[in-house]
């Protein structure tokens, strides 16, 4: 795979890369992307009926249910090429930040050090009532979701829901990342959900080169606006390797 020579240098030269992953990174790890089709048990629902406050209001039990089964995915699934390609990048650059909308927590299992999580992470649980992080809980009890051993109510996933807010903290340095490097990749999203869709064109305006790294785009070199189309597994430890032949 030939990649723009252009894009390599400015990555071999950069200061700051910025990188914002989203489902397709994982897909290769074998975790069904969001708008791939639901597949068995849930394909009769979409995302934004199980992750949402209303569904979770309306049947807790089927949305503790949806999560403990993506939790049950990607405890089988292994980081792959792309994760581990991310984790290598940040060694190579002076200044590196991951910002993920990735819930998986495979970027940590492959090396990079401090994701910026915007959406969550769905080894998390908190209490529903006090948004606090809970650890350990009573597990003899049949009941789903279990319940708070603080306060009695539910226990839900530590992940934004679709109306949800994003993490503050999180949001800020997500955007300051886009606004102050010098080149922004944008890997395996689809860029349908805001606020993190927004963050390659915050990127674009502060001066930045941006690549976008995805299959439903075609190849083309504008810049400072590249387009890839590839699977990241592949794309990102081949850019690696040409910026840093071993
Ligand atoms: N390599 C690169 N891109 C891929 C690959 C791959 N191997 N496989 C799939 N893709 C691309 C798809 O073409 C699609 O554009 O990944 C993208 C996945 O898009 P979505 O399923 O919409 O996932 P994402 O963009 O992360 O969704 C954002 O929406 O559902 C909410 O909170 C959820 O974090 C999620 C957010």
């Amino acid at each position: 795979m030939e990649i723009e020579s252009r894009l390599v240098e400015v990555l071999q030269h950069a200061r700051h890369v910025a990188v914002l992953t989203g489902a397709g990174v994982s897909a290769e790890s074998g975790i069904p992307t969001f708008r791939d089709a639901q597949t068995g048990l849930w394909a009769q629902f979409s995302p934004e009926e199980l992750a949402s406050p209303g569904a979770f209001r309306r049947n807790p039990r089927l949305v503790w249910e949806w999560y403990a089964w993506r939790r049950e995915l990607v405890t089988q699934a292994t980081p792959n090429p792309g994760h581990l390609a991310l984790a290598e990048l940040e060694r190579r650059v002076p200044r590196f930040t991951l910002i993920t909308q990735n819930v998986d927590g495979l970027h940590q299992r492959a090396g990079s050090s401090a994701p910026i999580e915007l959406h969550g992470n769905i080894g998390r649980v908190t209490c529903s009532e006090e948004g606090t992080v809970v650890d350990r809980w009573d597990t003899s009890d049949e009941e789903l979701p279990p319940r708070c051993p603080r306060c009695g109510a539910y226990l839900r996933p530590d992940v934004v829901w679709f109306g949800e807010q994003l993490p503050e903290a999180a949001l800020a340095a997500a955007w300051d990342a886009a606004q102050s490097c010098d080149l922004f990749l944008s890997v395996g999203t689809s860029g349908q959900v805001e606020p993190a869709a927004t963050l390659p064109r915050v990127a674009m305006q502060a001066g930045a080169t941006v690549a976008v790294i995805n299959l439903d785009v075609t190849t083309a070199a504008r810049p400072p606006l590249y387009t890839i189309n590839a699977p990241s597994g592949v794309l990102l430890p081949t850019l690696l390797r040409a910026a840093w032949p071993v």
